[in-house]
């Protein structure tokens, strides 16, 4: 497990793991986990240590004035938290994945975390404390000055515990879990906006070192990205839905197989989506789009012009879509019932040759963010939407058209009218 612990994104992941996912072990066919032991688990606070945080709102909704308060006020906290990346949905199918999260997780192993990092105003180390999703908490990780201690600027910090995902995908555990921490910081950016904070999500490698410096247990977690909030977070206004709450209580990835009823999405969902784009926090993110059914809009392949769809090829995209989409193989899910199949793109090679393997954690972050905000649109429509990795890379950027260009496709989202499977999902209340 070399990739996941000294070097997290070495160069060779692309083609291992974008390109031809021949990292996927056999523990992946057999659905058990690895037989190596189970790495420790040195986050693990005992029970019962950290701070309670209020319940989450109901809808979310601006802060009312002082906003300056920000994070240092605890219901502030607790809605961010909670809407960003707390526990939504409880299945006690037996055999099922019994917990989901805001946000998509590969086979619900959620080897994000999530930190509030708060700098000491006086240039002491800052506090750092961990949310727990299952009590809905914050726990101490460094200094204990308590729930909604005062200061100017927070950040959320996402970091990654590849072993988690490893022990069932192996060598691809990192392409997954710096594709979750990707949504997970649009997620939080989405959030962040709802609540009306002033917030700008992060990627340089250094600013992030800094802030995980001295408290993140080397090598055991990933340090993938963050989201700085406070009067000095400038950033341009972001979409922001009308209950973005109940949004995310209605976002789920559909039944183990995706396969939804055949029936047309709304045009409204596209012209939203067009919104969700333009506003989205990084604007380097290409989204194309093969339309199978769509009321009013001809099926077809589909870019953005601006905030509009814009056919780019009239046809049925089934033939392409079964080309791209596959498994082993074998077509990944049902994209003859499909409304509309995303595909998102990024500039690999001016990554690359600006970032080295560091471009890796980078392209999946702004290429999640965008995925996440597809998903959210998707569920504000009625839809389900399906991050799904089953797909040949290759062949999506030749039917795509980006042969020839530095453009790399790292998601491949269905949508369509699904829903999760016949269990008992019960909604998670605190
Ligand atoms: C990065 C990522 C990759 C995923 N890849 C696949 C995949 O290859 N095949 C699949 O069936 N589902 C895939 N999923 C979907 C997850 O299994 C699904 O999100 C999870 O079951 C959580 O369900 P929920 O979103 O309804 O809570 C992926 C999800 C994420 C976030």
């Amino acid at each position: 497990m070399s990739t996941v612990s000294e070097h997290p994104f070495p160069l060779d992941l692309w083609s291992e793991a974008v390109y031809s996912r021949r990292s996927i072990p056999v523990t992946l066919a057999t659905g058990g986990y690895a037989a190596e032991p189970e790495p420790p688990e040195p986050d693990a606070h005992p029970a019962g240590t950290g701070y309670p945080l209020p319940p989450p709102p109901l809808r979310l909704a601006p802060v009312p004035p002082p906003a300056d308060a920000g994070l240092a006020d605890p219901s502030v906290l607790a809605a961010l938290l909670h809407y960003s990346f707390g526990l939504f949905q409880h299945d006690l199918t037996p055999g099922g994945w019994p917990l989901h999260r805001a946000v998509a997780s590969a086979r619900c192993l959620y080897p994000s975390e999530l930190y509030l990092v708060s700098p000491d105003p006086r240039g002491g180390p800052a506090e750092v404390q961990r949310y727990d999703p299952l009590h809905h908490r914050l726990d101490p990780v460094r200094g204990s000055r308590g729930v909604g201690s005062p200061g100017r600027s927070r950040f959320l910090v996402i970091t990654s515990r590849f072993a988690r995902t490893a022990r069932l995908y192996g060598g691809y555990a990192p392409r997954l879990c710096a594709q979750e921490a990707g949504m997970l910081l649009g997620s939080v950016h989405l959030v962040a906006a709802a609540l009306g904070l002033r917030a700008r999500p992060g990627l340089d490698r250094e600013a992030l070192l800094g802030l995980c410096d001295g408290w993140l247990t080397p090598g055991a977690e990933h340090p993938m990205g963050y989201l700085e909030v406070g009067p000095d977070a400038d950033a341009p206004l972001p979409w922001v839905p009308e209950d973005l709450a109940g949004a995310l209580r209605a976002r789920h990835s559909g039944a183990a197989i995706f396969d939804p009823a055949p029936v047309a999405a709304p045009k409204a969902m596209l012209d939203e989506l067009g919104s969700a784009l333009a506003g989205a926090p990084f604007s380097d993110v290409s989204c194309h789009l093969y339309l199978r059914r769509v009321d009013d809009l001809p099926p077809g392949r589909y870019g953005y012009t601006g905030d509009q769809p814009h056919l780019l090829h009239a046809e049925d995209p089934v033939p392409a879509l079964e080309q791209i989409g596959r498994t082993e193989g074998r077509v990944s899910l049902n994209f003859r019932a499909v409304a509309v199949t995303a595909y998102l793109s990024v500039a690999r090679g001016p990554a690359v040759a600006r970032h080295g393997a560091d471009a890796f954690r980078r392209l999946h972050l702004i290429a999640g963010a965008v995925a996440h905000l597809l998903c959210v649109v998707a569920a504000r429509h009625g839809q389900s939407a399906r991050v799904h990795n089953g797909y040949d890379a290759a062949a999506a950027g030749r039917l795509l058209g980006l042969t020839g260009t530095d453009e790399t496709v790292l998601f491949q989202i269905a949508v369509g009218a699904a829903k999760p499977a016949p269990g008992f999902r019960l909604p998670v209340v605190f």
